[in-house]
């Protein structure tokens, strides 16, 4: 087995693979869990201060399916926490107790008041936790009240709030990214410059999932109404990699953990190769259970193996070098090379559309 280990932020990850925050680290029996089936790190179901009311939903998911039935994409009306903060202090103590060497990161999100975030903040550090991943970008229910995604999408908030957090703690800070937005780099510089050590990239995508035929209302349907929720899982990872690719390019000092539609070793390799030096994975562990850690290990490793890397560190953003601009890929020597191929055609196609697809399409 290759060494998987990697060094993020002067924080040692036994492998670079996470649980994203959620209900695969929602109390410290599903985390204990995790890291006894070899989690690197785990991102604990974000918390709040207690006087911030959680009222949560049933029911709050939904599943996208292919006609044949396959799962590829899901959707989520949940909220933080329902817990107390003075029950997960404990359990971050009961938790850090049981696994020194794992990384325990503790997602946090407030309203826009300085007095909460760094009262928040000095309560936790007190229980041994890692790191602080600051949630600006919990697309639904939240936002109503100034917060997730609502903060998020202000460069200048985001700026502001990681800074009060970096006053008191000297612990690493990730800002965890919406998606929700045009150029996700605006929100990742802010991070950056208000003392961010790195960010999380991405949370869900608003979306409607699915309508009911019989009923005709958009589900999740909750006595007679639903609303938009957060859309995650594998249909995501191309909307996911294009932004980490953005931020890996455009903000380069910031340690990026890659998040969405992880379900295997192949797609946290490619999260890797577009800037990602942990890979977050929130829906698959839901799917498939926390055991799919154990191909990841596996598939990282003989990736690893194949294309001689002696660390993950090595290929951290390899592939980046391969992007351009679309204008490049058109410049008269490639275009030369591709219209020998016969891309440049518009006017051939005859209608037989299926076989002129095909035919375009990378192999
Ligand atoms: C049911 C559910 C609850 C979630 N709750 C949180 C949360 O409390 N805090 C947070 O930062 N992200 C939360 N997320 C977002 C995930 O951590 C992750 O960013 C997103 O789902 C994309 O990754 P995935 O495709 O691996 O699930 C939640 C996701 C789901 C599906």
């Amino acid at each position: 087995m290759a060494d998987l280990s990697i060094e993020v932020n002067g924080i040692r990850f036994p492998n670079p693979f996470v649980i994203g925050s959620g209900p695969p680290s929602t109390n410290s029996k599903t985390i204990i869990k995790a890291f006894n089936n070899g989690w690197g790190g785990v991102s604990a179901k974000t918390v709040s201060l207690t006087e911030t009311p959680v009222i949560n939903v049933a029911p709050r998911y939904g599943k996208l399916k292919t006609p044949s039935g396959e799962i590829i994409g899901f959707e989520n009306i949940e909220l933080i926490s329902d817990r107390t903060l003075e029950v997960w202090l404990d359990e971050f103590k009961a938790i850090k107790d049981a696994h020194p060497d794992k990384v325990l990161i503790s997602s946090i999100m407030e309203k826009y008041n300085k007095d909460s975030w760094q009262e928040l903040v000095g309560r936790i550090v007190e229980t041994g936790v890692d790191m602080f991943e600051l949630n600006f970008s919990c697309p639904h229910g939240h936002p109503e009240e100034g917060m997730g995604a609502a903060m998020g999408q202000n460069p200048d908030m985001v700026k502001e709030v990681t800074g009060w957090i970096a006053e008191v703690t000297d612990l690493p800070i990730w800002a965890k990214m919406t998606p929700d937005i045009l150029d996700i780099t605006e929100p990742a510089q802010a991070a950056m410059d208000g003392g961010a050590s790195g960010v999380a990239a991405i949370n869900t995508i608003p979306s409607i999932l699915n309508i009911d035929l019989e009923t005709l209302a958009p589900m999740p349907t909750v006595e007679g109404h639903s609303t938009p929720g957060g859309y995650s899982y594998y249909a995501v990872k191309p909307i996911a990699l294009r932004m980490v690719s953005q931020i890996g390019r455009g903000v380069p000092d910031a340690e990026i953990s890659g998040i969405g539609g992880v379900i295997s070793s192949r797609e946290a390799i490619e999260f890797i190769l577009m800037g990602s030096s942990t890979v977050q994975v929130c829906t698959g562990v839901m799917l498939q259970g926390y055991e799919m850690v154990e191909e990841m290990c596996e598939g990282l490793s003989n990736f690893m193996e194949k294309h001689g890397f002696k660390t993950v560190r090595e290929f951290v953003g390899h592939s980046l070098q391969y992007l351009t601009t679309h204008h490049d890929l058109a410049d008269k020597r490639l275009a030369k090379k591709a219209n020998a191929l016969g891309a440049n055609r518009d006017n051939n196609w005859t209608g037989d559309i299926k076989k002129e697809t095909d035919e375009l399409v990378s192999k």
